[in-house]
């Protein structure tokens, strides 16, 4: 049932043809999914999260959470704008989403955060294929709504990821001594 409504397409005066509509509108649904998903995961991490790294990460988490919202509502009303059906409850994303569940069974900040990471490690993936395939379907503007999403999510992997890096990592000519948490303990 789900696939057939994430290719619905009602009539419209817009100048892309439908057979383009139809892909793309299909396309945006997936994501609308994988997007939901993205927001319900951070905001599990958000209330679920415990250590002593508690409330900034509980910050950051929301942080995270609020902006996916908003993206969920522009690609939504991308979908209706191109004539579409937007597939946006939360049994839908469920059906759709290309992401995995979060796990239940962690507490510790780095872990919420290399859970995070891995699910937004695909989500930007999928994000950036979407920018080529929408480029070159010919709809310049859901590309360019996936490209701001692209950059805000590629941010906000690097945002996890430090957290997850040595504090001193090795540059690129080798120069620097990588400094681990350990060693930075043992001192
Ligand atoms: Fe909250």
């Amino acid at each position: 049932m789900a696939d057939k409504l994430s290719s619905r397409l009602y009539p419209s005066r817009i100048d892309l043809p439908a057979d383009t509509r139809v892909k793309i509108v299909e396309l945006l649904n997936q994501t609308l999914a994988a997007t939901t998903d993205l927001k319900t995961q951070t905001k599990q991490a958000h209330w679920n999260v415990k250590g002593t790294d508690f409330y900034q990460l509980h910050e950051l988490f929301d942080e995270i959470a609020d902006e996916l919202e908003e993206y969920v509502d522009m690609f939504a009303e991308r979908i209706t704008a191109l004539g579409g059906y937007a597939c946006g409850t939360a049994r839908m994303a469920a059906a759709n989403s290309i992401l995995p569940e979060y796990p239940v069974d962690i507490l510790d900040g780095m872990q919420h955060v290399t859970a995070l990471a891995e699910r937004f490690a695909a989500y930007a993936k999928h994000i950036r294929q979407a920018i080529n395939t929408t480029d070159d379907l010919g709809d310049a503007d859901t590309a360019d709504l996936y490209t701001e999403v692209s950059r805000t999510i590629d941010k906000r992997l690097w945002f996890l990821e430090a957290h997850l890096q040595p504090a001193e990592v090795k540059s690129e000519n080798g120069t620097t001594t990588a400094k681990t948490k350990e060693k930075v303990a043992a001192k």
